[in-house]
């Protein structure tokens, strides 16, 4: 695998505690791109990590969404529900295929997840704060 997700600012939603969380996860992104072909372990390891770190990130965004008052909070909390679903899926399926038989179908949810759901869903409740602020 040699793909790479660059952070480009145009990520930015403009709260700083949920900036440096993308951030991280995209560092967390491409470790899994870097190891892939390190063998399973590895892999599964480093997408491990990359889950633990998503699953604390979306708690501290929904609570950031709660407090705000955002109308948007259940269908968010119900598309990180789903995104969390996906990449366990996707570990179970290389625990029996390997890496080479999920390596699109990786690159892509990696992909959604990262570009598409921070510019879509997260963008979406950033506009709801500043437009409060
Ligand atoms: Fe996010
Ligand atoms: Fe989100």
């Amino acid at each position: 695998m040699s793909e790479h997700i660059s952070w480009s600012d145009e990520l930015l939603v403009g709260v700083d505690a949920i900036d440096a969380d993308h951030k991280a996860l995209i560092g967390l992104m491409n470790a899994i791109f870097a190891t892939a072909t390190h063998g399973p372990a590895a892999i599964n390891s480093a997408i491990g990590e990359l889950t633990a770190y998503t699953k604390r990130h979306f708690t501290a965004e929904q609570e950031i969404m709660e407090q705000a008052g955002y109308d948007g909070l259940k269908a968010h909390v119900y598309e990180h529900e789903h995104l969390i679903f996906r990449l366990e899926t996707m570990i179970e399926r290389l625990m029996m295929i390997g890496v080479e038989g999920i390596d699109a179908e990786l690159v892509a949810l990696l992909r959604a997840w990262l570009v598409d759901h921070i510019m879509g869903f997260d963008k979406t409740f950033a506009a709801f704060l500043h437009q409060r602020a």
